[in-house]
């Protein structure tokens, strides 16, 4: 039997790869600050899928474009690369021992089982009223008919409402605030290490910490109610707080708290970022924004909706994944090498940080043709360009691939649906440009405003039909 392991495949003296020009000693920092998509396109162009990158002092070697994202699905490297190095940093700020972005092999498999239907598209089923009217709610705080709206705050509110009826039956409202505070902290000092520790002393901090500690005692304290009370709530919140009760070695007290945040911290700012960049997309584009209305007011037109409807909307769907492609929200995934391995002729050695520049293909015409034109055809067959090989990765790729990739597909075109037909919203001017923000995770700029022309169709009571779903 041949020997295929990635050891063996490495060249033994492999080249150096090639360093990136910089500003002296920011090295790349400022072009990373200022569109780290656009510096890994870039630096792919010119110096091939492998590159080193340097900012500040820290840097480290990048894998980029099609390549890189098929590479992160083999064999190779899976067998070659960890993520854990990368979030222990708040694993032990929040006093646990592991979490899902950071376990590898078996318990990875494990904790991503237990969490897999209550992250799924299909954990909507049956749920779409109360989508509807959390997407509502959110949408009459942020928008005044003759006012502006901050888009980012709105889908950062809409995500919420979504992700927290979902997960724990209502939005925490009270607590938004404060997990968005206490993790823009621990991402900034403790994964990508752009701020000093002690921010983690600061009073803001401390104050979002127990915001945040005393949304996880209501959370369990609920929990227990409702399995007291005989009417237990389906959710990934419940699956985890059983695995914690029934498979203690799996889910230990110590890691309860990270984890039931997961969905609130991978979910809340990814999709508002996500939802934001798709809302300036089909504003900026007349004939998108026609033909999602029409898509939009066809499903609301008995006020009902369901998975099938949503599934069925080109301009909808097409507008959510191209917003995705053109604004992605991870523009590269982090990891350290395990052991040596070759890639495009280059011996990557072990205990490197490497970045992973998955979506550098999404701006690569040899896949997308025109790739700066908003187009939502591109992904109905027989275009189809996202399957290609390697080609569309806003979810990222590998074992740590996002698991929540349904459901965040699935409430961003319910969330495009609504805001849609029920809101005549209008960008600054037609030649508005979008500005981007770098961190903590690149997105809309939160200058990025929208005026509230009118509202097309007012919210009505949730029909009988949608009730009926809520309660069955
Ligand atoms: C548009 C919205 C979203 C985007 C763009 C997104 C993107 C990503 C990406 C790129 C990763 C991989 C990170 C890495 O490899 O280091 C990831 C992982 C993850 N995402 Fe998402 N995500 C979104 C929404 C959500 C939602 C709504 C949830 C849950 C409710 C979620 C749960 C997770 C989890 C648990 C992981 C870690 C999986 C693992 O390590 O095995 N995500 N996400």
């Amino acid at each position: 039997v041949a020997d295929l392991s990635a050891a063996a495949q490495a060249p033994p003296h492999g080249r150096r790869p090639p360093v990136v020009g910089g500003l002296g000693g920011l090295g790349n920092a400022v072009a990373l600050m200022r569109d780290p998509a656009a510096f890994f396109v870039d630096a792919y162009r010119r110096h091939g899928p492998v590159f080193r990158m340097r900012a500040l002092g820290r840097g480290g070697i990048v894998l980029a474009g099609p390549e890189a994202a098929i590479f992160l699905n083999s064999r190779v490297g899976r067998d070659s690369l960890t993520s854990r190095p990368f979030w222990q940093g708040m694993v032990e700020e929040f006093g646990a021992t592991e979490v899902v972005n950071g376990a590898e092999g078996e318990r990875h498999h494990r904790l991503r089982g237990l969490m897999r239907d209550g992250f799924s598209r299909q954990a909507m089923r049956g749920r779409y009223a109360d989508l509807v009217a959390g997407t509502d709610a959110a949408l009459d705080r942020r928008c005044t008919v003759g006012g502006w709206t901050s888009v980012l705050e709105l889908a950062q509110q809409i995500a919420a409402e979504q992700i927290g009826r979902l997960m724990i039956g209502s939005a925490p409202v009270a607590h938004v605030e404060d997990i968005r505070v206490a993790m823009l902290v621990v991402l900034n000092v403790l994964v990508a290490r752009v701020r000093p520790r002690s921010q983690l002393r600061s009073r803001r901090y401390l104050e979002a910490r127990r915001g945040v500690d005393a949304l996880i005692d209501d959370i369990v304290r609920d929990f227990r109610a409702r399995e007291t009370g005989g009417c237990p709530l389906d959710s990934a919140t419940a699956a985890v707080l059983r695995a914690n009760r029934d498979t203690p070695e799996l889910m230990p007290d110590s890691n309860v708290t990270l984890t039931l945040l997961g969905p609130f911290i991978a979910g809340i700012d990814s999709m508002a970022n996500s939802l934001a960049a798709c809302i300036y997309g089909i504003l900026k584009h007349p004939e998108a924004l026609r033909r999602v209305r029409d898509e939009a007011d066809a499903l609301f037109a008995d006020d009902g909706i369901d998975e099938g409807g949503i599934r069925q909307a080109p301009a909808i769907n097409g507008a959510m994944l191209e917003g995705m492609r053109l604004w992605p929200n991870a523009v590269a995934q982090v990891r350290t090498t395990t052991r040596d391995f070759a890639f495009a002729g280059y011996r990557i050695p072990a205990g490197e940080r490497v970045y992973f520049g998955t979506t550098v293909p999404h701006y690569m015409a040899e896949f997308f043709p025109e790739p700066y034109r908003f187009d939502v055809d591109r992904y109905a067959r027989p275009r189809a360009e996202h399957l290609q090989k390697g080609a569309y990765s806003p979810f990222g790729r590998g074992p740590h691939s996002c698991l929540g990739q349904g459901m965040a597909e699935g409430l961003m075109a319910l969330g495009i649906a609504r805001i849609f037909h029920r809101y005549d919203l209008a960008l600054p001017s037609p030649d508005y440009v979008l500005k981007m923000r770098a961190t903590p995770s690149p997105g809309p700029a939160p200058s990025f405003v929208a005026s509230v022309r009118g509202e097309r169709h007012p919210a009505r009571r949730v029909t009988e039909r949608m009730a009926a779903e809520a309660a069955a």
